[in-house]
């Protein structure tokens, strides 16, 4: 009997907790951003729930420059994310470990070899989400005035990809003999060399990392822009992603699954996950108090300054906090979120401190407030009705957030079938339902020097 359709569930771990009064909540973590023990525990958390991956969030830099409001929140220092993985793939077997990475402020190279490397380390469990990144103040670490513009930054992004997924093709699965009584280590026909010249890279390769259990990482991608579908539709495997309504959601999905025939890939291949901010009671009433808890610790400053970043930097001094969203132009920064915050503020009437308290916990993902019987609801016609494949759960505070998903709506999920109750598999590819690439070969120095 065909095993009926799951969800998959990943937990966005954003250091102490994605609201951002986090840190402040009795039961949070203020030293969460330098506790390896803290995300040992989380790692091992989502490993027991058999979630699909942890997920870890990352700029090139502070990315807010406003000092002020960043000196009251706990954003402005945390673990690199690969090398945090890395250390995460040897307290953990099974879970899968993604981490984001900027096209724009990387070298092709030096990111397809990093994160072969991770999935060595945690036998085929990596995942790369590339992102273009959006905020000047990185441009600003790497040699530059002003962030690239959007378009120029996909272009980018668009090369970047092809190589990188040419790099981690270098080596056959089966390339590696190592026999010390013939003495041939590899087999050089099973070596492949990129001999990539195009108009931002070029790169000889091969690379010097095996592949791994799952063939390579699994390629994910956070953009919603035009660009951003398109190159999600061409090269990932996972999209996350932020619409709040069922409608918008749907509509994305439909919209994103519907470019993959374009590019001869089958429309499973690719799993559309948007975050989900859950805040769990045992009633109604007792998950708004748990909110509360933390939306009274929000700082003015830091909600304003919150919003501002969240509209791609827009500039809100000198308006009354309790008056309506003044029209912005838009942005060079990342448009979608702009976009959905705009329309949202549009519809439901809000005013600045309305909306920056809107989106202060769930920084404009989905949030929802309820029993886990509500939030399983949610998740469960959202999931059905083609709105999404699986969910970034985003714990308001960690790791209590997590621990009340994981005991309460979880077995809530299972009851009705739609969560997995153990790994089926071992890999990141077997949990989200992936098949291993086919190792594609161009070119070998043996058969080029034959040639
Ligand atoms: C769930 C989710 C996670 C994201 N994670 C990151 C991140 O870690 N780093 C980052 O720079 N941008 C992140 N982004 C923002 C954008 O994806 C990113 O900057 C992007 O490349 C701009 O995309 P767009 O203009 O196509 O929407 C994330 C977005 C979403 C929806």
């Amino acid at each position: 009997m065909a095993q009926p359709r799951q969800m998959k569930l990943g937990a966005f771990l954003m250091t102490d907790g994605h609201h951002v009064a986090a840190w402040r909540h009795p039961d949070g973590r203020p030293d969460a951003h330098v506790s390896l023990d803290h995300f040992v525990r989380l790692a091992r958390l989502a490993e027991s729930a058999a979630f699909d991956a942890v997920f870890l969030a990352d700029s090139s830099g502070v990315r807010d420059t406003n000092v002020a409001s960043l000196s009251h929140t706990s954003r402005a220092a945390s673990f690199e994310p690969l090398t945090l993985l890395s250390a995460l793939s040897v307290v953990t077997e099974r879970i899968g470990l993604i981490a984001t990475a900027s096209t724009s402020f990387n070298e092709p190279f030096n990111l397809a070899r990093k994160f072969a490397s991770l999935d060595l380390l945690s036998g085929g469990r990596a995942g790369w989400n590339l992102v273009t990144s959006s905020s000047e103040s990185e441009a600003q670490n790497f040699n530059a005035e002003r962030h690239a513009a959007h378009a120029d930054r996909y272009d980018r992004a668009r090369e970047f990809a092809e190589v990188v997924a040419g790099l981690w093709n270098s080596w056959e699965d089966d390339a590696f003999l190592r026999d010390p009584e013939s003495g041939r280590f590899f087999d050089p026909d099973k070596l492949h060399v990129l001999h990539h010249h195009g108009r931002h890279f070029r790169v000889r390769g091969p690379l010097n990392v095996a592949r791994s259990a799952q063939g390579h990482p699994v390629v994910v991608q956070a953009g919603s822009s035009e660009d951003g579908k398109e190159l999600a539709a061409a090269t990932a495997e996972a999209i996350f992603t932020a619409q709040v309504t069922l409608q918008e959601a749907q509509a994305f999905y439909a919209d994103v699954k519907g470019r993959l025939s374009r590019y001869g890939r089958d429309p499973d291949h690719l799993k559309i996950m948007p975050g989900i901010f859950p805040v769990v009671g045992r009633t109604e009433e007792e998950a708004r108090e748990k909110f509360a808890v933390l939306q009274e610790r929000i700082h003015p400053v830091v909600g304003l300054s919150l919003l501002s970043t969240t509209l791609g930097g827009a500039d809100l001094s000198g308006h009354d906090l309790d008056g309506p969203l003044p029209d912005l132009p838009e942005t060079n920064g990342p448009k979608s979120r702009q976009k959905l915050l705009i329309e949202r503020a549009r519809r439901d009437n809000l005013t600045i401190r309305e909306l920056y308290l809107a989106i202060a916990g769930a920084r404009g993902h989905w949030q929802v407030v309820g029993t886990a019987a509500q939030i399983a609801d949610q998740l469960e016609e959202r999931f059905r009705a083609e709105g999404a494949d699986g969910f970034n759960v985003m714990a308001p505070y960690l790791p209590g957030g997590l621990e009340d998903f994981i005991a309460h709506v979880v077995p809530e999920l299972r009851r009705r079938g739609l969560f997995r109750e153990a790994y089926e598999g071992r890999t990141l590819r077997d949990h989200l339902g992936l098949p291993k690439p086919v190792h594609k070969a161009p070119r070998s120095p043996a058969r080029e020097a034959a040639e």
